[in-house]
């Protein structure tokens, strides 16, 4: 038996100055989509947007319940809206942000398990890498695609 290692390509920001165009201007529309979030049992407003490949963004923002589970994070929000109203138009990117008493974290805020599986079926669908911007006010980290957050993904496809 041998040990194979996984590694992963992380891009490191301090700031939105360093990022291109793109980047910096999904990642700002990410920090207003949290100003729509619902949140009043956490506290922890969320906002995505994505960058379509015709060019529109999407965004959305966490939707909480008082049956817990019946709440959604901002990324599936924004993704299945956008899968909806667009079905054959590819995401290109998302950007994540994070607030708590409207300040946004320091930390970049990254996406939950099943947000990473959700993507991951929106990048199998479209056969296209989603960028992945996940946003804090001192540090911002970038992957190039979900795959990267979802190593050993679980695809059907592949059994087939
Ligand atoms: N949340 C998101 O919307 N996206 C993330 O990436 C992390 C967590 C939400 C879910 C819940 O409404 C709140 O943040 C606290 O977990």
């Amino acid at each position: 038996m041998k040990q194979q290692k996984i590694t992963i390509d992380v891009w490191v920001a301090n700031s939105t100055n360093e990022l291109a165009n793109d980047d910096a201007n999904l990642l700002n529309a990410a920090c207003q989509a949290a100003q729509h979030a619902y949140a009043p049992y956490s506290n922890f407003n969320v906002g995505a947007a994505l960058l379509l490949a015709n060019g529109e963004i999407i965004k959305g923002s966490n939707q909480e319940n008082t049956a817990y589970p019946s709440g959604l994070c901002a990324e599936r929000v924004a993704m299945f809206y956008a899968n909806s109203q667009y079905p054959d138009v590819p995401i290109k990117a998302i950007a994540v942000s994070s607030f708590i008493n409207g300040q946004q974290n320091d930390q970049p805020v990254y996406p939950c398990g099943a947000c990473r599986q959700s993507l991951m079926q929106s990048e199998i669908r479209h056969n296209q890498p989603i960028r992945v911007i996940m946003g804090g006010n001192k540090s911002i980290q970038i992957v190039e695609s979900v795959k990267d957050l979802l190593p050993l993904t679980f695809n059907l496809n592949d059994y087939k």
